[in-house]
């Protein structure tokens, strides 16, 4: 896919994304909002979803599509860990030669992971996006899906909890 085709669908994602959350504040309504939009949206994905930071070091599987993912990611393992440990986007054109990268789905071959902070700046969860395509992922998707980010943070703020109703 060209790179103008890439960028107007990242705009038509976060048009849609400001419409849709413009009143969310609950977290798990918001990140399954996003990763169902974004899913719809990029063809080249295969899974799409969050890993939340659920305890110091440990990711566990939040709202995604795609084929099954694993549970738990440790900080210090995976493309997933690697984002989280280093609070920075990893874009991997090749997932077979990033050390320590896990194989949910063995037929990825390319996978991009963006962390995602809510509004005190807290890391709250990352972004990952698998493709079955190599090289699927390049720098319009890391500009495009960081700009998701921070449309997602202010709808991070919420206690799910205070959606219970008593
Ligand atoms: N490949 C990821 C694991 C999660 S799956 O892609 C859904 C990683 O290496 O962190």
């Amino acid at each position: 896919m060209n790179a103008d085709h890439k960028k107007e669908i990242y705009r038509e994602t976060l048009a849609e994304l400001d419409a849709v959350l413009a009143d969310v504040d609950d977290p798990i309504t918001a990140m399954a909002t996003c990763v169902c939009v974004l899913h719809q949206k990029l063809p080249y994905a295969s899974w799409t979803g969050f890993y939340r930071v659920v305890a110091p070091g440990l990711l566990r599987v939040g709202p995604y599509q795609g084929p099954l993912g694993c549970l738990e990611i440790p900080f210090d393992r995976g493309v997933c860990g690697a984002a989280a440990r280093e609070r920075a986007t990893q874009l991997v054109p090749d997932v077979h030669v990033f050390p320590g990268h896990i194989a949910c789905d063995s037929a990825a071959r390319s996978e991009i992971v963006i962390p995602i902070h809510d509004p005190r700046g807290e890391l709250v969860a990352v972004l990952d996006l698998d493709s079955h395509q190599p090289a699927a992922f390049d720098d319009v998707d890391r500009e495009g899906l960081e700009r998701v980010a921070e449309r997602l943070r202010a709808s991070l703020g919420g206690d799910p909890a205070a959606f219970y109703i008593s």
